[in-house]
């Protein structure tokens, strides 16, 4: 079968090994490297005595599970990442002052321990205001309660505090043995967090602070370089990065500085309501290719794995529960192709240049056209006097060139050679000669996820499981019960006062929800003037934020939603005393921006009623009730061994849509590994909880209609509205439930649901790359591994310049079919594939041979391995779609 082989189950245990090699290694402590030293000078960090280009992969720990992490870090080190890059979640490490949360999602130490075993660095990014779309900035918000404080400024409570949290994490570190200089992964660490962006807020208190955080983190004598991000005015011991979507032409504040791209935003992330942005594989590429190119030395993707916000850990406001950020491995640990891979080739294509990128103090820039410019690293010569020969001789030599044409290609000549680039692309040549790779030329396959059961997977499902699948769509369960939530008061922990209180000094966020309650008393004349002037009262607030329900003698009557936005809102009175109750909630809070601290949350401003005879009612200086949180919570009716507190009754479909509820069911796991997520989308807005662990909010707000691109071009610079998907649909529907948390059988899972919604057509779902597709060409570059260094001279070999399809399933799956196959020129993209003029007879068979029954597989792209030249002197392609089926199915199942 000529250049068709496989290597699938070769790789997956070798995955499988590492694996199970950094988990065995969790729980020794340290010495996973020889105690190493990092420095840095102008042009890189130095790493035990070494310049090195490194590539880092954000991943932060809370949002995953212990679980979760060896697989993560272990796809993160195949992608090609040197380094792992966290923040360090304060909120989550001391939810009460002193008391201190090292476990679980929260256990650093261990989520340190398996970068090392692991064999990656680690940079921790301390802050510790971290923004990171994470709850107050990852602030506890007792910090507001701290007398006389004021955040992020020249202010002593605010330093004593910031300063106790640093120390201990940094202490923590050193005696687990974690630093580098102690044979622990931790190369680098951060303080602060973009405090540029917002330091003109605080005038020259702003700048004092700079300087005492700088100052305060030196002085814990950590052992490695600190870094502080978009920090221009960083001092000298302190390395200033940059964030953004391109860092190619940030310059540090002072020559001895490396040049460090702390957050590169591969994605963004989104609101309730909000369209799922994505940012082209491509135009990502480009823009680490770019940063490389232009004297680049570290380079972090903001996120490498983004996650999931379980609990109430999303900021805001609005944040939504998943942190998916379209970043390479997705939100449930998967791969997302063809991102993941592409950068795996690009960073293959980094590392062949290393060597030279590292020898030389600068790049030296060489303009080819209007729009297109070379980068060469070499350490001998100056490359104006050079000569093609002497380039060619061996000295360390590697090149990028760029095309930033937004719409065209170019073809440059370079030293005697002509190159051609694609628009908005940059080839990497390490030996200044062959190009490895284009930022535009993606090779890697595409993989389109399912949540979905086709009719192959029932097999996961016993016979009991089967009966409740409908429409192809398993409902979790066929009974429920249900227990009213009450509206109002709930508990004797209450209190009366005059006034509106801010919700933040009350609830302290120890629930997203706050009731006010107070009372009106409707005369006979209010109720005649109403009649008589056809009005109707209206209730009006200045200001609120973020959901607010308005309820009247119990009953729900309107809700309004925003982030400090006015209120008005008619209401309806019956004579005599009428019980008026406002629920404030929170949807996150807020994370970013100056002195937002000070932000609160509820109301602000006035409270009146308008439109009485008697004129209007200041309802701010009435006397209001307050009651915290929900019963439901406060009972933690969610978990195993209190949810018997509640009074639970069975629920009927007739009685299924009603607002404010408590509901119940048991569930059994599906079989198998895949990620597992729960379809919420037929419930309104609330909370959920599985075996006592809370999933998170869920809310089915819809995105809007428009605004979405059919086309996704990735030329140009992107922003995070370029390329959005899912406009007109629920922002959010599937929730993932961590397999760790199920139990094989008798799983509770507890909703909390505010407006309504149908408990009996939740689902669960498994998640898989079920459709994989493969698209290259004999124009592609060869596969990057089949290059090495020669060991003596700088030159690089190749033996087969064959370009390969490569196709991979998720873990623990293989290729059950092939749905498409044709060499020749087929047209189309993934799932649209069609057959051109010219087509290969054995394609189907040559492919169907390579891969299936296989976890993954590679073709050759050329005639010799089709069998013969299906069209002679033109270009040919082949394009492939696969399905993927999970390995533990039924192997004779395997032709769907
Ligand atoms: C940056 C910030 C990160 C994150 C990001 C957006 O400005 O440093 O923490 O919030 O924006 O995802």
């Amino acid at each position: 079968m000529g250049g068709s082989r496989s290597r699938g189950l070769v790789e997956c245990a070798l995955i499988s090994v590492l694996v199970m090699a950094i988990e065995v290694a969790q729980t020794s402590s340290a010495n996973m490297f020889k105690p190493f030293n990092v420095s840095y000078d102008h042009r890189a960090i130095i790493v035990d005595g070494k310049r090195r280009m490194l590539i880092s992969a954000g991943i932060h720990y809370p949002r995953a599970t212990p679980k979760m992490w060896p697989d993560l870090i272990a796809k993160s080190k195949e992608g090609g990442a040197d380094v792992i890059q966290t923040y360090v979640f304060w909120n989550g490490h001391e939810p009460v002052r002193g008391q201190y949360n090292f476990a679980g999602r929260y256990d650093i130490v261990k989520f340190v321990k398996l970068v090392g075993s692991s064999g990656l660095y680690l940079h921790l990014r301390i802050g510790p205001y971290v923004c990171a779309e994470w709850n107050f900035g990852g602030f506890p918000v007792w910090l507001r309660d701290v007398p006389g404080i004021e955040f992020r400024t020249e202010n002593v409570p605010f330093k004593e505090e910031m300063q106790r949290f640093v120390k201990k994490i940094v202490e923590l570190m050193r005696e687990e043995m974690l630093f580098s200089w102690q044979g622990g992964p931790i190369i680098m660490l951060q303080i602060e967090n973009e405090y540029g962006d917002v330091e003109s807020s605080y005038g020259q208190r702003g700048k004092e602070y700079v300087k005492w955080a700088s100052q305060m983190a030196l002085d814990l004598g950590a052992g490695v370089p600190w870094v502080m991000c978009k920090q221009p005015d960083a001092p000298d011991n302190i390395i200033n990065a940059c964030n953004g979507f391109y860092c190619d032409g940030f310059k540090p504040n002072s020559y001895n500085k490396p040049v460090l791209w702390t957050e590169n935003w591969d994605g963004w992330y989104t609101t309730w309501g909000g369209r799922l942005p994505h940012r082209p594989a491509e135009d990502l590429a480009f823009s680490v290719a770019r940063f490389f190119q232009r004297g680049g030395s570290f380079q972090n993707y903001y996120m490498y794995f983004g996650g999931t916000n379980f609990n109430r850990t999303s900021g805001g406001p609005f944040d939504i529960t998943s942190y998916d950020y379209d970043a390479p491995i997705d939100e449930y640990g998967l791969l997302s192709e063809p991102k993941w891979g592409h950068l795996k080739d690009l960073h293959a294509a980094i590392k062949l240049c290393e060597p030279a990128l590292v020898a030389a103090d600068l790049p030296q820039y060489m303009k080819l056209g209007p729009k297109q410019e070379a980068h060469v690293y070499h350490v001998d010569f100056d490359i104006e006097g050079l000569n093609l020969t002497q380039y060619r001789s061996g000295s360390r030599c590697s090149a990028f060139l760029a095309n930033i044409d937004e719409r065209k290609a170019a073809t440059v000549t370079f030293l005697g050679q002509t190159y051609y680039l694609p628009p908005w692309s940059v080839s990497i040549l390490p030996d200044c000669r062959n190009t490895v790779f284009n930022t535009a030329k993606v090779g890697a396959q595409t993989s389109v996820k399912m949540v979905d059961f086709d009719l192959p997977l029932f097999a996961h499902f016993s016979a009991q499981k089967q009966s409740m699948i409908h429409n192809g769509v398993s409902y979790i369960s066929k009974s429920w019960m249900t227990v009213k939530e009450p509206i109002g008061v709930w508990s004797e922990n209450i209190f009366t006062v005059q006034g509106i209180l801010e919700h933040l000094n009350v609830t302290k966020d120890h629930s997203d929800y706050l009731w006010y309650i107070t009372r009106i008393y409707v005369s006979d004349d209010d109720i005649a003037f109403w009649e008589e002037k056809e009005v109707r009262p209206t209730l009006t607030i200045d200001s609120m934020r973020d959901v607010l329900r308005v309820f009247i003698n119990g009953k729900l009557i309107g809700s309004v939603i925003g982030h400090w936005v006015k209120v008005v809102q008619p209401v309806q009175f019956v004579k005599g005393h009428n019980d008026l109750l406002l629920l404030s909630q929170t949807v996150g809070l807020q994370n970013y921006g100056a002195f937002f601290e000070k932000d609160g949350a509820g109301f602000r401003g006035q409270i009146k009623l308008t439109g009485f005879r008697n004129g209007d009612i200041d309802l701010s200086k009435s006397s209001w009730t307050y009651q915290v949180g929900l019963q439901g919570e406060f009972l933690n009716i969610y978990t195993m061994e209190e949810n018997d507190k509640a009074g639970w009754s069975d629920l009927t479909l007739d009685a299924i849509s009603t607002t404010f509820s408590w509901y119940k069911t048991y569930f059994n796991s599906p079989d198998g590994t895949e990620p597992v997520a729960l379809d919420l989308g037929s419930m309104g807005k609330g909370q959920a909880w599985v075996n006592g662990h809370h999933i998170g909010r869920y809310w089915t707000l819809v995105a809007p209609k428009d605004g979405c691109q059919r086309i996704c071009d990735y030329r140009g610079p992107y922003n995070s509205d370029k390329c959005t998907t899912n406009c007109g649909k629920p922002t959010q529907s599937w929730y993932h439930i961590p397999r760790s948390w199920l139990q094989a059988s008798d799983n509770l899972l507890v909703i909390f649901e505010e407006t309504g919604g149908n408990p009996f057509d939740i689902s669960i779902k498994l998640r898989s790359a079920h459709i994989i597709c493969g698209q290259v060409s004999e124009s592609h570059y060869p596969p990057l591994w089949k290059w090495s260094q020669s060991d003596f001279n700088a030159s690089i070999l190749i033996n087969d310049t064959t370009p390969e399809l490569h196709l991979r399933c998720d873990d623990e799956h293989v290729i059950a079919s092939i749905k498409f196959a044709s060499y020749g020129t087929p047209q189309g993209s993934c799932q649209k594939f069609s057959k051109g003029n010219c087509h290969a007879p054995s394609s189907f068979s040559v492919v169907s041979e390579a891969c299936l029954g296989r976890n993954s597989c590679y073709i050759g792209i050329s005639n010799t391995v089709f069998g013969s030249d299906p069209c002679w002197g033109i270009v040919k392609t082949l394009a492939v779609e696969a399905r993927c089926m999970s390995s533990s199915n039924n192997v004779g199942a395997l032709q769907l």
